[in-house]
């Protein structure tokens, strides 16, 4: 089997380079599309509560530990604990129930899915208030909570997602077990030089989400930038004749950052996963520098509107920018 080859974490525990992005693919659809993911070589799942499909990514991993070719020490799982729940008491029951419901015994890694808290509730059983944020809750006192988990055993590594400079900061002043990873949005759009050159200095690893722009995202409007129709990205894709997506794709291997990508297509998880196999090409220096001069457009196609007045919201300073040219 081809391995997509893997990055050592601070805490000494290797990470998968590319996972697979769990993110709008239903309970129902899903199990399917695990089992082929895991039958294609894929060792890094990318799951959250907030998805609402674990008990179906479970099924998959279940239906695909039982063919007798992989164990679970075989698979990364990584879960991510919302932003309803960040009280002390809450972390360890949340974390309890994606293990459940993922089937898997325990996390490999476990992330605060951002920055600030909401109130305590379910958001799908109360649509009305899904999203209300409640600023009473610190993440620093959650880390806390997250930090009791590795030492119960429930999971192996704790890291973040979503979170600036400053908020790792916050948590670098005060942990015990220092943040694994911090997940991202990385893509032309919004390239993230900054928080990598301080992850770097800090030994924590960059995981970048919505690599090839989330384009199944439902907030979408027909004015915003696509990263996969950019006109760079596909004059770069001439070169090396391939798929704008492989650009994008090779934007987040070859700077060393872990790829979350997601696809439900049986092809497109075979296409994306080949990628990382011997590549066939590997952007240069040059390529990074005309990405990043000729791209003069800043897009975030996950800014969380809902959370914006709270207190540690992350992307305050941030201003999305069309470039005309
Ligand atoms: N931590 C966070 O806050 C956070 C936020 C957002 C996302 N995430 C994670 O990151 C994952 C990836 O982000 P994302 O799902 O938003 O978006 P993405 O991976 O950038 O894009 C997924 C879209 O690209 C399509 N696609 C996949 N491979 C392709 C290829 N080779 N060529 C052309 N199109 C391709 C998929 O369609 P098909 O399925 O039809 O192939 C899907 O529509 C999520 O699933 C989730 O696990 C985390």
């Amino acid at each position: 089997m081809n391995s997509v080859g893997s990055l050592q974490m601070n805490n000494k525990v290797e990470i998968p380079r590319l996972a697979l992005g769990t993110y709008a693919t239903s309970n129902e659809e899903i199990s399917n599309v695990i089992e082929t993911a895991l039958s294609v070589g894929y060792r890094h799942l990318d799951c959250a509560w907030i998805y609402g499909n674990e008990k179906g990514i479970g099924d998959g991993l279940t239906n695909q530990l039982k063919k007798g070719e992989i164990k679970r020490t075989d698979v990364f799982i990584t879960g991510k604990l919302w932003c309803s729940f960040f009280k002390t008491e809450r972390v360890r029951q949340q974390c309890i129930k994606s293990i459940n419901d993922l089937q898997c015994q325990y996390l490999d890694l476990f992330l605060i899915h951002w920055p600030f808290a909401f109130i305590d509730q379910d958001p799908n059983k109360n649509e009305e208030n899904k999203f209300i944020v409640a600023d009473d809750v610190d993440f620093v006192d959650t880390w806390k909570a997250m930090e009791a988990l590795v030492d119960e055993g429930l999971v192996k590594s704790i890291g973040v997602s979503n979170f600036t400079e400053e908020q790792l900061e916050r948590v670098l002043n005060m942990c015990k077990y220092k943040p694994v990873v911090n997940q991202v949005e990385i893509h032309p759009y919004c390239p993230q030089i900054e928080l990598e050159k301080f992850c770097k200095k800090h030994d924590i690893i960059l995981e970048a989400y919505a690599p090839l722009g989330a384009k199944e995202r439902p907030w979408k409007t027909k004015d915003d930038p696509e990263v996969l129709e950019d006109k760079t990205i596909k004059s770069l894709a001439d070169k090396y004749h391939v798929h704008p997506a492989a650009i994008l794709l090779h934007y987040i291997i070859d700077r060393d950052i872990v790829c979350v990508v997601k696809s439900a297509s049986p092809q497109r998880i075979k296409d994306n996963f080949d990628l990382f196999q011997g590549h066939p090409f590997k952007l240069s220096q040059e390529d990074f520098d005309t990405i990043h001069k000729e791209i003069k457009t800043r897009f975030r196609y996950y800014i969380m509107s809902d959370g914006a007045k709270a207190k540690e919201y992350p992307f305050k300073e941030w201003k999305n920018f069309v470039s005309k040219d």
